[in-house]
């Protein structure tokens, strides 16, 4: 448990600059509780409405009806791009694009561009024959023109589905096939770490499963695709001689604004649904005041516009604060271990946000590659997507912020749209490993199993038990899963699937996930997910998946896997299984262990015990628990031996 000797004060100049110190916290914070509406109203006010929400919170958890602003009209692109233009700054620097080659020039972004650039793809959309209500898949490298398409889609009032540009064609046809999605934007390839990336061949091959009316394709690497005529357009033939302009749809605060795909315990990914004024409202608040943002300041977040710390992050939340927000199509090691703080120095970065697994990976490879650089820009550092270690914390304290700068470490999901519980860098000293704070709003609960809520210094299931205007309304298509999977375990509570502990500071510990969910290199994948996948080849009966400790990773996909009678393992069939996962998901479900087992630890009902495997797959053979409910004990003992052979 967390003592004196853990705190980490946060520097003198951070309290001075602070936008809000502990005192507004606390002011702020207890008003956002009793007086929720007056508090929203006050912050919806910094967004341009076409009409001024009357009604602020109208929610229920019991039965589940979600809305926030609800007789709001406003248009997201309006506020995020145009608005700053006609206020004036149609000059400041809204995005720079870092190419993944360091010899390739960087591109500054005005918001006049950004606008001139919007209404080019907008209008190119509506070319195609895209309309309001209209889902559009996009499948784009971490390039501008990405974000150009997301808010293209919210200015015509059009739903965006964006897929992460590792995932498969399994993947894509899946996503594009439950959205009824008719539209994908697309590039001929993207660029990783001077890979190139088959984007628009993966779409080519997602469309022999399910159909679209047509796919933009922007010439990104210049690469050799194919096109099909009458269904593939490029974009810079589709968008010559478009009009300059185009107004921005007028849209209800509760009309969807993104469906966004993630993995839950069962099944296949969830289209998690946001809408327009609610989600607005939270990435604003959330980006103005963890971040403490002000105008000329250069802000990086590292996250792929495919996951929604991209979507909230790099798109939605600076932009409605008129942030400069860097996107960066590379990795971070390349060409050397070095490019994130190379990036660094070049644009001055001034808020750097990131994922543990990338620090851990830096870290490894030592703290001469951040001394090489000039970091002096660096004043506020940023977490997010699992716990980050202490370890992990230190390093990127001392090295990356030379002991000065705050770290915020940021507790959130796809579903909650922005941050949820993290420190403010003004307001609170840091503990290493724990999140922090609520958010305004934010009520967190730790939830025993059989439901009793804990207070003061506990440990349980993480609950919210207030809505925030930030939260997703629904599964595209399936409320009943919506339901389900939030609000039935705990009734009138949402459930995050998190556990946590609270300690004698009312600082939130997040512990992990307490469901099948796993968290590899901060991607959120269903264990569910690759069990299906693995079952699909020929020659597998059965897997069980789990995840278990990655010293990068975080957390690794360890796979039981029991063949068909008369196969038999080999290394061959190893690395075809390997292969085999990638094309069904994409590259980041490769499983890390793959365990050929004869059978799988089961009760006698037939169910298969997922506690034995995770503690074999975590080597910790002393806390099996009770196997005596078996039905063949014995396999518990083979599968240890198997562990410690190959451990
Ligand atoms: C985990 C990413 C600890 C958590 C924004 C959550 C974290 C899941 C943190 C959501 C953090 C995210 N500390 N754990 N700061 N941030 N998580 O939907 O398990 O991709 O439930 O959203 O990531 O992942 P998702």
């Amino acid at each position: 448990m967390a003592d004196q000797a853990e705190w980490v004060k946060r520097p003198e100049a951070a309290i001075a600059a602070a936008r809000c110190t502990e005192t507004e916290y606390d002011a702020l914070y207890a008003r956002s509780l009793k007086d929720a509406d007056g508090f929203w109203a006050e912050q919806a006010e910094r967004l341009d409405w076409i009409a001024k929400p009357s009604t602020i919170a109208d929610w229920s958890f019991d039965p589940v009806a979600i809305k926030w602003f609800s007789d709001g009209r406003l248009n997201i692109c309006h506020s995020a791009v145009d608005r700053h233009v006609e206020n004036g700054h149609g000059d400041a620097i809204a995005l720079i694009f870092e190419p993944d080659d360091p010899k390739s020039d960087a591109r500054q972004i005005t918001y006049a561009d950004l606008q001139r650039e919007v209404v080019k793809m907008a209008n190119t959309l509506k070319t195609m024959g895209v309309e309001k209500g209209d889902r559009v898949t996009i499948y784009m490298p971490m390039v501008p023109e990405g974000a150009f398409a997301m808010l293209a889609c919210a200015r015509i009032g059009a739903v965006h589905s964006v897929i992460f540009g590792g995932f498969s064609p399994e993947a894509i046809a899946g996503r594009v096939e439950d959205c009824e999605s008719d539209w994908i934007v697309t590039a001929d390839e993207g660029l990783r770490g001077g890979k190139r990336i088959p984007l628009k061949a993966n779409v080519d091959k997602a469309l022999e499963k399910v159909s679209v009316k047509a796919v933009l394709v922007l010439r990104h690497t210049g690469g050799d695709i194919a096109m099909s005529e009458g269904r593939d357009h490029w974009y810079h033939e589709l968008s010559e001689g478009v009009s300059d302009s185009c107004p921005c749809e007028p849209m209800d605060a509760e009309d969807p604004l993104f469906i966004l795909y993630t993995s839950g315990s069962t099944g296949k990914p969830k289209g998690v649904l946001h809408t327009t004024g609610g989600y607005a409202v939270w990435t604003e608040t959330t980006f103005r005041y963890v971040f403490d943002y002000r105008p000329g300041e250069v802000y990086w977040c590292t996250a792929d516009i495919g996951w929604v710390t991209g979507h909230s992050y790099i798109v939605y939340g600076p932009l409605l604060n008129r942030a400069t927000a860097l996107m960066f199509e590379g990795v971070p090691n390349y060409p050397d271990h070095d490019r994130f703080w190379a990036v660094c120095e070049k644009h001055r970065v001034n808020i750097f946000y990131t994922a543990p697994t990338a620090i851990r990976a830096l870290m490894r490879e030592g703290a001469g590659h951040v001394a090489k650089h000039d970091l002096s820009s660096l004043r506020l550092l940023g977490s997010v997507g699992e716990p980050i270690n202490p370890e992990a914390w230190r390093w990127y304290h001392d090295h990356v912020g030379r002991g000065e700068a705050p770290i915020v470490d940021t507790w959130w999901q796809t579903e909650t749209g922005g941050i949820m519980i993290t420190t403010l860098p003004g307001a609170h000293d840091m503990k290493p490993g724990s999140a922090g704070k609520p958010f305004f709003g934010i009520v967190p609960e730790l939830v025993e199993n059989d439901g009793v809520v804990l207070e003061g210094k506990a440990e349980g299931n993480l609950c919210i038990a207030r809505s925030w205007p930030g939260q997703a309304r629904t599964v595209y298509g399936d409320h009943d899963r919506f339901v389900q999977t939030y609000f039935s375990t705990y009734p009138g509570k949402y459930f995050t699937g998190d556990g946590c502990r609270r300690d004698e500071d009312g600082y939130y510990w997040i512990t992990g996930r307490v469901d099948d969910v796993i968290n590899v290199s901060g991607h959120r994948m269903g264990t569910a997910e690759v069990e299906s996948a693995l079952v699909l080849h020929p020659k597998v009966s059965e897997a069980a998946v789990v995840g278990y400790p990655h010293d990068i990773k975080g957390q690794g996909i360890y796979c039981y896997v029991t063949l068909n009678a008369g196969e038999e393992p080999d290394g061959d069939l190893e690395a075809e299984l390997r292969q085999w996962v990638r094309k069904e998901i994409g590259p980041i479900a490769t499983p890390d262990h793959l365990h050929f087992t004869p059978a799988l630890p089961k009760t006698r009902s037939g169910k298969i015990m997922r506690r034995i495997l995770r503690k074999i797959a975590e080597q910790e053979y002393g806390s099996l628990g009770d196997t005596s409910t078996l039905a063949d004990p014995g396999i518990v003992d083979a599968l240890i031996e198997t562990r410690k052979g190959n451990a």
